[in-house]
């Protein structure tokens, strides 16, 4: 068997694509129940250990080393910008980043006050804004963002965009993608050069299916009869 390694995986909308890869890449045992309570599985066959983790404590596991892996996305690692490397993106759970504004509203350059801005996204917020060189007054949220601007909380949001059934929903229009984001793959420093083989393995096992799930959509190339 080879040496252990720990991998953080994401609750939530990134769980299930996330273990149907690592099972398409020979991890065959990656499987969670629904209503599975347990924060750590082990897969012995395997070596592997795997933690289930609030999406945003993903890079915070694998920067600390108490995961040598882990799977997140880009739109976190925006925000946190940790110190890891990520090798691989999964192009699971594709969505943007967005700033979103009530439909109708006056666009962002006309309006005379200081704009405030709701988000999950602090960090990645003031970066895009102070570019644009606009000063805006950030309003730290934790989730339901799109709520913010519906009771006069804040005049624009920032938030993440997959197939914009929120926004609509709640009178709410794109105005700019601030980045795009999907899953990636992460790497502890220090475990990439103590468990390198193990770790090299499941990069390339998981590189493997990401290209074979690519070149599966592509349209296949020859004359149509
Ligand atoms: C996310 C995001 C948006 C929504 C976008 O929220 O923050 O609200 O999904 O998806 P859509 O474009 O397909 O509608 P999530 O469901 O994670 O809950 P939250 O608002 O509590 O963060």
């Amino acid at each position: 068997m080879s040496e252990g390694v720990t991998i953080a995986l994401s609750k939530g909308k990134l769980l299930p694509p996330t273990l149907a890869l690592f099972r398409q890449a020979g991890y065959s045992a990656y499987h969670v129940q629904d209503n599975d309570r347990r924060l750590i599985l082990e897969y012995p066959e395997h070596g592997h250990r795997v933690l289930i983790v609030r999406p945003s404590d993903v890079p915070v596991y694998v920067e600390y080393g108490a995961a040598d892996l882990g799977i997140v996305g880009k739109d976190v690692l925006l925000e946190q910008s940790p110190d890891v490397y990520e090798p691989v993106d999964l192009r699971l759970g594709i969505c943007k980043l967005v700033v979103a504004k009530p439909n109708g509203q006056v666009p962002m350059q006309r309006l005379s006050s200081k704009l405030r801005v709701a988000t999950k996204y602090p960090n990645v917020t003031e970066r895009f804004f102070t570019q644009q060189g606009m000063p805006v007054e950030l309003i730290k949220l934790y989730g339901s963002i799109e709520l913010a601007p519906l009771v006069g909380l804040a005049d624009r949001i920032v938030d993440l965009v997959e197939t914009g059934k929120t926004l609509k929903a709640n009178n709410l229009v794109e105005e700019e993608v601030i980045a795009w984001s999907s899953a990636r793959l992460i790497v502890n420093r220090a475990s990439l050069k103590m468990k390198h083989a193990t770790i090299t393995e499941v990069i390339s096992r998981i590189k493997e299916q990401v290209t074979k799930g690519q070149s599966e959509k592509r349209p296949k190339k020859g004359r149509q009869r």
